[in-house]
C-alpha cells in the first residue's frame, strides 16, 4: 500500500459491471491524478472500461453542459499486453502501435477536459503454464511496470 494512492480494483468491487456510480464520481473527483490500469483484450475492450466510461464519466458530470468535475486533472493510461512488442506492428497480430489502439480511450479524456499523458505499458504479461512465458518473468515485468 503506497501512501496517498486509493486503488480501486472495479472487477473485485463490481464484478457484473453495476457500479456505485456516487462512491466512484467521489474517488475520481478526490484525485489529483488517475491512473487506469488495463489488460489489453482482444483488442483493448476490457468490460469494465466500457462499463466505466458508459455510466461513471456521466453527462453533466465528466461531459457538458455542466460536466466540468474532471477538467484538469491527469490522466494515465496503463495497459498490461499479453503480446511481445512485435505484436504491435503491422504485420504482428495486433497490427497496430499502443498509441494507435488507445485513441478512442484518449477521446473519452479528451471530452472530460483531462490531461491525458504518454501511456505507460508492458508487454508478454500473459502466464500460461508450459505455453506463454514462467511466473517470475511476468511477476518481474508487473513489478518493474508498477514502478
Ligand atoms: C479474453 C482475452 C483476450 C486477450 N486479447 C489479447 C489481445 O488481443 N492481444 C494481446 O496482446 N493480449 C491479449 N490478451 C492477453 C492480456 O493482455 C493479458 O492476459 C493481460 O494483459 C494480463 O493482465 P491481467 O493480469 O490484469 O488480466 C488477452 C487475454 C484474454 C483473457
Amino acid at each position: 500500500m503506497v501512501e496517498g494512492i486509493d486503488i480501486r480494483h472495479l472487477a473485485s468491487l463490481y464484478p457484473d459491471c453495476h457500479f456505485d456510480i456516487e462512491a466512484e464520481q467521489a474517488a475520481l473527483l478526490s484525485a489529483d491524478t488517475i491512473v487506469l490500469q488495463l489488460p489489453l483484450l482482444l483488442v483493448l475492450r476490457p468490460r469494465h472500461y466500457k462499463a466505466v466510461a458508459g455510466t461513471v464519466f456521466t453527462f453533466n458530470f465528466a461531459y457538458r453542459p455542466e460536466g466540468d468535475k474532471l477538467k484538469g486533472k491527469h490522466l494515465v493510461l496503463s495497459f498490461t499486453i499479453g503480446g511481445p512488442r512485435q505484436s504491435c506492428h503491422p504485420l504482428g497480430y495486433n497490427h497496430f502501435s499502443i498509441e494507435q489502439l488507445m485513441t478512442p480511450l484518449e477521446q473519452t479524456a479528451y471530452l472530460a477536459g483531462l490531461n491525458c499523458h504518454q501511456p505507460i505499458y508492458s508487454h508478454g504479461m500473459i502466464y500460461i503454464p508450459g505455453v506463454y512465458n514462467t511466473l517470475d518473468e511476468v511477476e518481474a515485468r508487473a513489478k518493474e511496470h508498477a514502478g
